[in-house]
């Protein structure tokens, strides 16, 4: 006699063996969910892409960028510390600085306003000028004093498939974390280069929501900000995509020959140094960017600092080699004693120590839903390991203790530690391996297309 549980249960699964639901093989999807030929993405009256970023010091100051079609006019922001009145009380008008963009979703105007002279762990209300309307009122806290704590997240890379499969990741990260007040991407953020990239920075736009308007939002580029030009031809080169000086208003204190992707901020406790690990091993810039990394780490009086880079120093794919960039910033990380490098690149997450010790911590995590295999190399000297999963990490810093956590998209905790820190300075490392899920392998021999070396696209 079969109960009346186990007969709707086997109903159900002949319904889904008869609707091709159990056993099917994956199928390739579209990179983005816009179809050829639309232009939901394109640029109109009303603002849109808004994206906040840290100062230099983010106490005082932080900068927001957003989009609109061309202007007949230069437009403004409005500016007051937010209270809890509809009446914004005294509002400061300040003007944008503009530049054009061209794309295959027609032209756009982008919009700069830098915002200085602020008080700190203060709570300011802005909105941004379209024509003939406004955005909503966003909120931004100003950076508080370094023996406040802070809460940070840091995304892998995103690149691909950002609305559907990138966004869950985003929004899983703002719920485990609420009160992250940065949030810090390792690049990658598009694809590129298939003549879809507005939509594809749409996609990504509409994947991160309203975080970025609120949250002090500061971006690695990756390779793929970059494209060939002149390609499979003797003059080919590596050019900075036009997204992304526009898309995002940084700090501009880099280094030379790498102006617009290379920068570094302090947040409370924290100095963030963002280098551009394309323009170092393409472009040629590896020992430029060392030197300008040592002295901003050598001026550094912060408790805690963390650089960010896209391509790994230790690679976790076969056949990665990123060592012109390992040569010339290693040496420099241990010298000024950085406590973490946040990378991407490699689509699989990995975690190991200095070869001279503990610190720094390098770690390589990826976002979104391309995802290689790792290395014989990188299973035998990291730990924890990850293939076909997608993560977000979130960063706790607060009375000399660095709290690190990697979790995945649905939110389970993969990967934990902690750095200690004495008044005298001295640093102490600990695996924290209570609640963590096991190790996650690649449980299929190819991807959706079929290709052996990756995971998923
Ligand atoms: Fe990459």
């Amino acid at each position: 006699m079969i109960s009346r549980g186990k007969r709707q249960w086997l109903l159900l699964a002949a319904m889904m063996v008869a609707a091709g639901a159990v056993g099917a093989a994956p199928v390739a999807e579209p990179n983005t969910q816009v179809p050829a030929g639309s232009r939901h993405y394109a640029a109109s009256s009303f603002p849109d892409r808004i994206v906040a970023s840290p100062a230099q010091d983010a106490g005082s100051g932080f900068a927001v960028a957003w989009r609109t079609a061309p202007l007949p006019f230069v437009p403004r922001l409005e500016l007051a510390i937010a209270g809890d009145s509809p009446d914004m009380g005294q509002v400061q008008q300040l003007t944008a600085r503009s530049r054009a963009l061209q794309s295959e979703n027609g032209s756009s105007q982008h919009h700069r306003v830098d915002l200085t002279g602020l008080l700190p762990d203060t709570l300011y209300a802005y909105r941004v000028q379209g024509q003939d309307t406004w955005s909503a009122w966003h909120h931004f806290r100003t950076a508080a004093s370094a023996d406040q704590p802070l809460t940070l997240l840091y995304f892998g890379d995103t690149q691909n498939k950002n609305l559907s499969h990138v966004s869950r990741v985003i929004r899983q990260g703002w719920q485990t974390a609420p009160d992250a007040r940065l949030a810090l991407f390792a690049g990658d953020l598009v694809s590129g280069g298939d003549g879809q990239d507005d939509s594809e920075w749409g996609e990504w736009f509409a994947a991160a929501g309203a975080l970025l308007p609120g949250m002090a939002v500061a971006p690695a580029a990756g390779n793929h900000e970059y494209f060939e030009e002149f390609e499979d031809t003797p003059q080919e080169r590596r050019v900075l995509g036009g997204h992304w000086p526009v898309s995002f208003a940084l700090p501009g204190n880099g280094a030379a020959n790498a102006t617009s992707t290379t920068y570094w901020f302090d947040y409370q406790a924290v100095r963030v140094v963002v280098l551009d690990g394309t323009s170092a091993l393409d472009l040629g810039t590896a020992r430029t960017q060392a030197k300008w990394l040592d002295g901003v780490l050598a001026a550094s009086r912060q408790p805690w600092n963390i650089v960010v880079v896209h391509q790994p120093l230790y690679p976790l794919r076969a056949e990665r080699d990123n060592t012109v960039l390992a040569e010339q910033v290693q040496p420099v990380l241990r010298r000024h004693h950085v406590d973490l490098v946040l990378q991407g690149h490699d689509h699989t997450y990995g975690r190991r120590g200095d070869d001279r010790g503990a610190l720094p911590q390098y770690i390589s995590s990826v976002a979104g839903p391309k995802q290689y295999r790792l290395s014989a190399q990188a299973r035998a000297t990291m730990q924890p390991v990850a293939e076909d999963t997608q993560l977000f990490q979130v960063l706790r810093i607060h009375q000399g203790r660095l709290h690190y956590e990697a979790r995945t998209a649905t939110g389970r905790l993969y990967d934990a530690f902690q750095i200690s820190r004495d008044d005298a300075g001295k640093k102490q490392f600990s695996e924290l391996r209570e609640g963590r899920i096991g190790q996650r392998d690649c449980p299929r021999a190819a991807s959706p297309k079929g290709r052996d070396d990756r995971c998923w696209e």
